[in-house]
């Protein structure tokens, strides 16, 4: 590395990337927006609210470009995707944005279901076909382009009221994984984030305890670390993600006790 190369680079040794974040307006998003400028990239940062954005851009400056809109619409979606192809070349796609909603048995809600498969799956889906091909036009020869999608470990065991949630995680790591086996011929890198909870405005609205609840600025911070080394499967905290891994291992029957009793004791507290 020459020495303009390295005075450019940042604590990971690495220059200055361009960015593409979803749901950057708050939370998890905006923790990893403010990382990302400490460590010296730009991001195109995108939220449906454009009044936050252009905040959110004021009070970081040019490293920041506000590029509003909702991943879920196929109009918005085609502007991300004339947009991106203006800044090129983007060198990662931080697909982030997503919701949460719980089911309340007895009234199974399919409405809901589809609300947030909708946001969560449809509206990432919609958002890499923006941005993929803006990817595949970026430079190789330095370090490959990368795709990184937030989804959950809560779908690794059958949580209470966690029904759509869950299945829209489920489904956005199965077409994640699938997208990385059909891009490796392409060179582009595939990260699936899998936080598990992480203190924003989504979980405050949680009426139950949030085992190893961590702040988004530290969950930032592992993301960021994680997707500089291009890392295939991203989780934290380790200690709720190992020991979610391990439930995974215990026998069918225990495991469906073990859901049935949080889901009594979460119906006795309510
Ligand atoms: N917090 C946790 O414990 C946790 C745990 C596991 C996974 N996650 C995942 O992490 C991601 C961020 O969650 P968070 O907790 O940071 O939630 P949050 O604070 O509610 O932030 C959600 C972000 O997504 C954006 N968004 C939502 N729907 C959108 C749409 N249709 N189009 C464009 N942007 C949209 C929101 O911006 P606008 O409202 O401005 O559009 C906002 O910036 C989600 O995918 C979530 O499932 C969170």
């Amino acid at each position: 590395m020459d020495q303009e190369q390295s005075s450019m680079s940042n604590e990971y040794g690495i220059n200055s990337l361009t960015v593409w974040l979803t749901g950057a307006t708050s939370g998890i998003g905006l923790a990893v927006l403010a990382e990302l400028v400490k460590q010296g990239h730009r991001v195109i940062a995108t939220g449906r609210s454009r009044q936050k954005l252009d905040e959110i851009a004021a009070e970081y400056g040019p490293s920041v470009i506000p590029l509003p809109g909702d991943v879920t619409s196929i109009d918005d979606c085609r502007y991300f995707s004339e947009q991106l192809s203006s800044m090129a070349p983007i060198d990662w796609a931080i697909l982030n944005a997503g919701t949460c909603e719980y089911m309340d048995l007895p009234d199974f809600d399919a409405e809901l279901v589809s609300r947030v498969v909708n946001t969560n799956v449809v509206g990432t889906a919609r958002a890499i076909g923006a941005v993929l091909p803006v990817l595949r036009t970026s430079p190789r020869h330095e370090r490959k382009p990368l795709l990184a999608v937030v989804g959950s470990s809560a779908w690794w065991f059958p949580f209470t009221r966690a029904e759509a949630y869950g299945a829209s995680k489920a489904g956005l790591a199965y077409l994640t994984e699938s997208l990385r086996a059909d891009l490796t011929s392409e060179g582009i890198d595939v990260s699936l984030v899998s936080p598990g909870f992480v203190r924003t405005p989504l979980t405050d609205q949680n009426d139950f305890s949030m085992p190893f609840l961590m702040e988004a600025e530290d969950a930032a911070r592992i993301m960021v670390r994680d997707l500089t080394r291009h890392k295939p499967d991203i989780h934290f905290p380790k200690r709720f993600t190992l020991m979610l891994k391990l439930m995974t291992c215990l026998p069918r029957s225990m495991r469906d006790r073990m859901a049935a009793s949080m889901a009594r004791n979460a119906q006795e507290t309510s």
